[in-house]
């Protein structure tokens, strides 16, 4: 088949969407938690970052072939730009040295503020897209993070008395606002030093975070209570990538087992989605990998998230060649690593233009469902890039109707040959060993208003609307 053809062949499918979105709106109850924060959004251009280079001082050398994965001062902020710019990847750093924050909020300013967070951006896109109740775990709840939230009946938040109140509507009075910065770059911008082209293949971001309390994993205890009394469908799970072993970070993540250990106690049918998470460091996510990803139902990453998951189970071959080929079979050939040896019975892969799930064939959602939900998360987080943000309901079916792009059936076509499987290429759906694999091409939105919480829109989604 020609791409034309199969352009029409995932069009019919994707006709799907409408209904899978009305399934949602019968989902009775889902918790969203860890980590609500607010995100500073900035989008920087090549020429700004040259400026910030110059009048920092900072050496070209410093420059190029960047190693480096967290801040050791201020400045590093721009390092940390630099490399994701020049490599068109996204990656978060995290501190508890509140200088730097100081130097971005004197140095950087931002364009917008808005909702961020796993837990708060999946709170706000499944309210929005009508489940009949969210709550959103929240560390922190004064007046300036309950604006982030959307204005809706559905959308639960708990309260300085520790009971469920909208979360719009909640002013925890003696709480800090944690604000992250979300550096933003579009591709093929570029800039110029010492006759040196720094250019960006692919738009992405970068996020600089210093947020003491998501960083130490402070957990409310009203939402603590209410899911050891209160039964939801689904728990969207994250958090634990803002936590560094010299903070306790280790510990952390081990003392969140009991807790989640305690609500899967009490509601046996509760299913744990587990977000991946940007996690730099690597103590902490050997941690992750070790306490947490065993209480999971579901797991869902990217591609960054799944080198980064190599490179702690011993795959460092893998790793580096799909750092230098970041491309469907090579990330499928980690995907069913990852299944194989860590056993959750769902996990998705997230990359650009293709999402891929690798699922037990007895698990809850079966893979022809699972692969609904994935066209329905793939409108609704084009739809975001394609908008800017989800704030209406008309807003999550903005690309509906848009051609899946070519690049996503090059990558689709790609995996269907080492699976020996041309049939792939238009049923998005096979058998692999004891697994089953359902993968979707993509609506790829060409110049993407905003990037930051697609993977969680589109993990969210994929899942939930696969119902
Ligand atoms: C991380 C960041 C947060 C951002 C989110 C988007 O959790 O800390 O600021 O909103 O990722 O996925």
């Amino acid at each position: 088949m020609n791409y034309q053809e199969l352009q029409n062949v995932w069009a019919k499918k994707y006709e799907t969407v409408p209904s899978q979105l009305e399934k949602l709106k019968h989902i009775r109850s889902v918790a969203t938690a860890f980590n609500t924060n607010i995100d500073a959004i900035l989008k920087i251009k090549g020429s700004t970052l040259k400026k910030l280079i110059v009048e920092n001082s900072i050496p070209i050398d410093e420059l190029q072939n960047i190693s480096m994965s967290g801040f050791s001062k201020p400045t590093d902020v721009i390092i940390g730009i630099v490399k994701c710019f020049c490599r068109g990847i996204a990656e978060e750093w995290v501190t508890d040295d509140i200088d730097v924050y100081n130097w971005m909020d004197a140095n950087l300013g931002y364009d917008h503020l808005q909702m961020g967070g796993q837990a708060g951006i999946i709170a706000n896109a499944l309210a929005l897209l009508g489940v009949k109740k969210v709550v959103a775990h929240t560390n922190s709840h004064p007046k300036l993070q309950a604006q982030q939230f959307l204005d809706l009946e559905n959308l639960f938040g708990l309260n300085d008395a520790g009971n469920l109140e909208k979360a719009i509507n909640i002013t925890r009075e003696t709480d800090i606002p944690l604000i992250h910065w979300i550096i933003e770059f579009d591709k093929g911008d570029s800039f110029e030093i010492d006759g040196k082209i720094f250019s960006c293949p692919k738009s992405n971001r970068f996020i600089a975070t210093y947020d003491p309390l998501n960083m130490k994993l402070v957990m409310n205890k009203g939402f603590i209570d209410y899911l050891n009394t209160h039964k939801v469908n689904y728990l969207l799970l994250s958090g634990f990538h803002p936590l560094l072993k010299s903070n306790g970070g280790v510990n952390l993540v081990k003392d969140a087992v009991p807790v989640l250990q305690r609500w899967k106690k009490h509601n046996p049918n509760l299913i744990i989605h587990l977000e991946i998470a940007s996690t730099q460091d690597i103590a902490v996510r050997k941690a992750i990998v070790k306490y947490i990803v065993p209480l999971a139902d579901s797991v869902g990453l990217n591609e960054r998230e799944t080198i980064d998951l190599l490179r702690i189970l011993d795959q460092q071959s893998l790793a580096d060649r799909i750092e230098q080929n970041t491309c469907s079979p090579l990330l499928f050939e980690a995907l069913l690593f990852l299944k194989k040896k860590l056993k959750m019975k769902r996990i998705q892969l997230h990359m650009f233009g293709l999402y891929m799930t690798l699922q037990d064939p007895n698990f809850v959602h079966s893979a022809e469902q699972n692969l609904k939900g994935m066209m329905t998360a793939a409108v609704v987080s084009s739809s975001k890039a394609y908008n800017g943000e989800l704030a209406r309901y008309d807003d999550v079916v903005k690309t509906l109707g848009m051609s899946v792009s070519v690049q996503s059936l090059n990558e689709l076509n790609n995996l269907s040959q080492i699976l020996h499987n041309p049939e792939l290429n238009s049923t998005g759906i096979c058998k692999v060993g004891d697994f089953i694999l359902s993968v979707v091409p993509t609506i790829l939105v060409d110049k993407p208003k905003t990037l930051v919480g697609m993977g969680d829109t589109i993990s969210s989604v994929s899942l939930l609307a696969g119902c």
